[in-house]
């Protein structure tokens, strides 16, 4: 069992020139948890690991781990990595080449000076534990990218540091490996309780993973929430495009009244609502699973025509059209839609959200 550790960041920002990688990051990481940085390729992610592993020299701002401030630019602290308890699996996992799978495992551990037996037994249950068993002996230019990826991850492991640091980790398996290794770090995490920082760019693996996320573009963090939160109640319009596949369906509308109802206005359509956004003009925001297709005309209902039908087994994507407007839906398989159908569109109106036109904000309902 490790004990696990308390990680706060404040203010922290890391520049490289005119680029500031890290911007303003402030996080608090909870004993146990199993946090998530996710965000688009050059967003910082990377930098923001290794100011915490002390592999990077921040510009500014305060890291702690414990009760251990380890960086800190107003007190001029700045601890060596080997002095942070923590230990930091890399993206190109970085493996002594002249040392087979079982050395590159133990090394670590020999240098602590553990007793020859326990590290026999940690070794031999983390390749178990990712399905390595028997590669012991191989050099890592005899094993493939993948198998090299699970030992850098069996050192970590092996190694039981307080906080884990992970970058990409499982960035260079196959789909299928992919699936296995994330049920299988998710079950390592729950049995060891150790705090976990955990980058990756691909949101299902964001989503699938965290207790929490933490979503930064351009160095900035824009979002921190639990996943379903985070799909559900998107910040800012940035995340509402990040995250989901197929992506969000957006449109710009204007809330109006009249004596047949209240409406959310585009120049192709208007849909019913029962209350209306305080603007003058919104941005509309709808998840593909949340629109309904009807093939008559139903009340509230608006209409559209299929463009194209997307079967991807288990559900099947609509792409609708009206005017300038195109709608992504996902939907069960179901009776047969044609290309170039007429079919009424309704909306789950609790499960819109709208969003500042300016700020791309969320405008929180009253
Ligand atoms: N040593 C460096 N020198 C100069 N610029 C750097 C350096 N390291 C990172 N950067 C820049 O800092 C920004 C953040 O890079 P970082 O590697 O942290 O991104 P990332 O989110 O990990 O991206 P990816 O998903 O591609 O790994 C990028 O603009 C990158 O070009
Ligand atoms: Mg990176």
């Amino acid at each position: 069992m490790t004990s696990s550790a308390y990680l706060k960041i404040s203010q922290l920002v890391k520049r490289f020139g005119a680029v500031t990688a890290v911007d303003h990051v402030n996080l608090e990481i909870e004993p146990g948890e199993f946090l998530v940085l996710l965000g688009p390729s050059g967003c910082g992610k990377t930098t923001l690991l290794r100011c915490i592993a002390g592999l990077e020299h921040p510009d500014k701002g305060a890291i702690s781990i414990g009760d251990t401030t380890v960086f800190s630019s107003d007190r001029g602290i700045s601890l060596p990595p080997a002095k942070r308890r923590v230990d930091m699996v890399f993206q190109s996992y970085a493996l002594w080449p002249h040392m087979n799978t079982y050395e590159n495992i133990a090394f670590g551990l020999k240098l602590r000076k553990l007793p020859k037996r326990e590290i026999k037994e940690r070794v031999t249950q983390v390749l178990e534990d990712l399905g390595m068993a028997g590669l012991e002996q191989r050099f890592p230019f005899e094993l493939s990218g993948g198998q090299q990826q699970r030992v850098a991850l069996a050192r970590l492991l092996a190694n039981r540091p307080p906080v884990f640091l992970m970058d990409e980790p499982l960035s260079n398996l196959d789909a299928r490996l992919r699936l296995d290794m994330r049920s299988e770090l998710k079950r390592l995490h729950h049995d060891s309780g150790a705090t976990t920082v955990y980058v990756t760019h691909d949101q299902t693996e964001a989503l699938t993973m965290a207790s929490r996320v933490v979503v930064m573009d351009t160095g900035v963090v824009q979002q921190i929430a639990p996943p379903e939160e985070l799909y559900r109640s998107p910040a800012n319009l940035f995340v509402a495009e990040f995250i989901g596949s197929p992506r969000v369906n957006l449109f710009r509308a204007t809330p109006f009244s009249d004596e047949t109802g209240k409406w959310l206005s585009t120049g192709d359509f208007k849909l019913p609502v029962s209350r209306l956004p305080e603007a003058e003009e919104i941005i509309a925001a709808i998840r593909p699973e949340n629109i309904s297709l009807h093939r008559e005309p139903v009340p509230g209902g608006v209409e559209f025509r299929i463009y194209a039908v997307l079967p991807a087994g288990p559900e099947v994507f609509v792409h609708v059209v009206r005017g300038e407007t195109t709608f992504v839906v996902r939907m069960p398989p179901g009776p047969e839609l044609q290309m170039d159908q007429t079919v009424w569109v309704t909306v789950d109106e609790r499960s819109v959200n709208y969003y500042d036109v300016e700020t791309g904000d969320l405008v929180r309902r009253t």
